[in-house]
């Protein structure tokens, strides 16, 4: 079972997003999967279309039996947020609260991948998540705003690192919302490379290009593959996913045969220079 968690202290910056295209493309490949929504503002289990009166995340995180707190989706099982989790702060204010999501996740076997919303402040639940994964993935939107909040949230999982969890390791920076009309995604691009260099992590070759499709999918309460298996988000996030796989060690022969269809493999790399592209059959960039 691999968790990770999708993160950024930024708001906006596509954490919900990836982790909800991620979840139904692991799910729909084949894999068990249980996505956890562990952000008060609940847009994870609300793009879902999840049930927001019933048990869900803050019951899971208090002890209660798994199976009376897990929904059943087409996809992937969830834990939802409801407005309880605003509480959670109060509620889980004793010494060790921050262990609860990794304690409560030792009773759950058969799942391959638990996949973590994060909410875009280091508030006890982030924390949780922190100290619960096997790995975090870096959402940033393809802008200088996010490349200068880079290193803040470099030294946060730092420190979850030292206090909470030795073992989470950073699997990369994705890059979201990404505009390949413009040359100042590209530069952009470029030095989120450098930078990452410098802190001793790297970017996913995959990039995840702006589209209108991402919000209609969500107002629609559907996946982005349910919606248009065929736009740029849907062909970003399918490749995403089999890089993530690889990147945490998963093998390149075990990926479920069901799914090869559902990419098309014209998904963009960030190498430079990027022009308008053909489509092409090869996903990677290095
Ligand atoms: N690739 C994309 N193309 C177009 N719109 C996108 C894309 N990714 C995300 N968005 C939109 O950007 C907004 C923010 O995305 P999202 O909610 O995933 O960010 P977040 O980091 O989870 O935000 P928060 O910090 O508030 O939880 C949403 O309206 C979403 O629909
Ligand atoms: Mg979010």
């Amino acid at each position: 079972m691999k968790i990770i968690a999708m993160t950024n202290k930024k708001g906006g910056v596509g954490k919900t997003t990836t982790a909800l295209s991620t979840a139904a493309y692991l799910g729909q490949s084949g894999f068990s999967v249980l996505a956890i929504d562990m952000d008060a503002q609940g847009n994870f289990s609300q793009a879902s279309g999840a049930k927001r009166d019933e048990a869900g995340t803050f019951d899971f995180l208090r002890g209660d039996p798994p199976e009376n707190c897990i929904q059943k989706m087409a996809k992937y099982d969830l834990l939802a947020a409801d407005s309880r989790l605003s509480r959670a702060e109060k509620e889980f204010d004793q010494i060790g609260s921050e262990h609860l999501l990794e304690k409560a996740l030792k009773r759950l076997k058969g799942y391959d991948f638990v996949i973590l919303d994060t909410s875009p402040s280091m508030n006890v639940l982030t924390l949780n998540a922190f100290a619960a994964a096997d790995a975090a993935v870096v959402c940033c939107q393809t802008d200088s705003f996010s490349l200068s909040g880079l290193d803040d949230l470099m030294k946060n999982v730092d420190l979850a690192k030292e206090y909470y969890n030795k073992d989470l390791t950073v699997a990369g920076i994705l890059l979201t919302r990404y505009d390949s009309r413009t040359s100042i995604s590209k530069r952009t691009a470029e030095m989120f490379e450098a930078r990452a260099k410098e802190l001793g992590t790297r970017v996913f070759g995959t990039v995840i290009r702006e589209s209108v499709a991402i919000k209609e999918s969500q107002m629609r309460q559907c996946d982005v593959f349910d919606y248009s298996a065929s736009c740029h988000a849907a062909e970003d996030y399918a490749a995403f996913a089999k890089e993530l796989y690889e990147v945490l060690g998963g093998d390149k022969k075990k990926w479920p045969k069901s799914s090869q269809k559902q990419s098309s493999g014209s998904s963009p790399r960030i190498s430079i220079p990027r022009q308008p592209r053909k489509r092409t059959t090869t996903h990677r960039r290095r």
